[in-house]
């Protein structure tokens, strides 16, 4: 795989007359107006993007769109995840009426997650709800936040706990983005990567094994990969299960811990998403081999994978006054709470994860002090 023409990729996301198509291969923020032509319901747009991406990316984006005569407007957010709040979705939505956005108007998410996901939410609440479209440019929004249509803000109680399931028009991932993206970023993102193999695919993960410093790197051909097969698995999930009844949970692999986690570290910059999620996933493997749920190898074997790739594997020495008991009290917040009982994701090996609630407080403790030990 060489050609430009031979990365570029479409996947669809089904759901009935929700369905929608993300597009993933080098070019594609050029090519936006092109794409979203037949897509958009009028050839009016509103772009939301942050003070890092806007001055990189937003010029060529009005460009795509204007040689296509679509109009756009747009709105520069500080970058940061201080930016997914009450406060700044008030200063959008205010923002957008008084620009007098239409029902048929489409908003532009052009950034990572935390664009992505506010933006999502001002669309769904935003004159009863109208159309927006993912231009996610982090690896973590690529091949996560951007699909599956959940959107939302942090509150003060914790992440991502006031939002909407809004489904997005369109995805476009442009791997080239990518490259003006920090290594650390990279690195983070790639943790949500290999989340896909560590759920459902035994082969992907092998394939991350051997590949994942090329991918982290930004070799094309790798980044594209990983890309489609990540997002081909998420649009196979949502498809089954778009509210999180059931299967779209095992997405959460390693994220109750990662929760907690970040919640301890006062979602600084001491701790990325990815990082946490990273921590978390050792975390979710060694507790099943605790629990001779899985084998000791498996648990060994992403451990020394994300040790070779640099992911962090034990929550970092400046959040070491962390107790046991102050992480299992932010998990009791997860949204996953159900009669009081966590849901956990837990595995039988590598790619075969599931659901359960039967895990003791013991065995918590003991993971978590461990954990924090190291
Ligand atoms: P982010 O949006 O904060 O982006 C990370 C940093 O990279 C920011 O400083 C940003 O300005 C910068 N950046 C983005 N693209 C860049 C580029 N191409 N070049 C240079 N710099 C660039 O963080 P994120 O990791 O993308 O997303 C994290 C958010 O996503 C969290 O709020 C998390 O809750 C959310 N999330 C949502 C879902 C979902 O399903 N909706 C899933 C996972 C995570
Ligand atoms: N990031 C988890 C989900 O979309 O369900």
């Amino acid at each position: 795989m060489t050609s430009e023409q031979e990365l570029g990729r479409t996947l669809t996301v089904s759901l009935g007359e929700r369905s929608y198509d993300i597009f993933i291969g080098p070019g594609l923020v050029d090519q936006a107006g092109a794409i979203l032509t037949p897509i958009i319901k009028q050839k009016r747009t509103f772009v939301l993007s942050d003070d890092n991406v806007a001055p990189l990316y937003l010029e060529r984006l009005f460009k795509a769109l204007g040689d296509s005569k679509i109009e756009a407007d747009s709105l520069v957010l500080p970058a940061g995840e201080s930016t997914k709040d009450f406060t700044h979705l008030e200063r959008v939505v205010k923002t957008l009426l008084s620009a007098k956005v239409e029902r048929a108007t489409t908003l532009i998410a052009l950034g990572g997650g935390v664009i992505g996901d506010l933006t999502g939410f001002a669309a769904a609440i935003v004159l009863r709800g109208i159309d927006f479209v993912q231009i996610p440019t982090t690896l973590l929004a690529q091949v996560d936040s951007s699909v599956g249509g959940k959107t939302g803000i942090n509150t003060p109680q914790g992440k991502n706990l006031a939002g909407s399931f809004h489904q997005p028009i369109a995805v476009l991932a442009d791997i080239d983005v990518l490259r003006t993206l920090s290594d650390r970023e990279r690195l983070a993102g790639y943790a949500e990567v290999c989340k896909y193999g560590l759920i459902g695919d035994k082969d992907f993960w092998h394939w991350l094994e051997e590949n994942g410093e090329k991918t982290i790197s930004g070799d094309p051909a790798a980044t594209a990969h990983a890309v489609e097969t990540s997002c081909a698995a998420k649009a196979s999930i949502v498809a089954e299960d778009e509210r999180e009844s059931g299967k779209r949970a095992l997405l959460n692999l390693g994220h109750t811990f990662a929760h907690a986690l970040e919640a301890e570290a006062g979602y600084s910059g001491i701790l990325l998403h990815g990082e946490a999620v990273a921590i978390g996933m050792v975390m979710a493997f060694t507790l099943s081999a605790r629990l001779g749920l899985c084998s000791e190898d498996d648990a060994k074997r992403v451990r020394s994978h994300f040790e070779a790739v640099g992911l962090p594997v034990a929550p970092p020495r400046q959040i070491g006054a962390m107790k046991a008991d102050t992480l299992l009290a932010h998990m009791a917040q997860d949204k996953k709470v159900q009669d009081g009982d966590l849901t956990f994701v837990l595995v039988r090996g590598i790619g075969e994860a599931f659901l359960t609630q039967d895990v003791s407080r013991e065995d918590l403790v003991s993971i978590l002090e461990a954990a924090l030990a190291t």
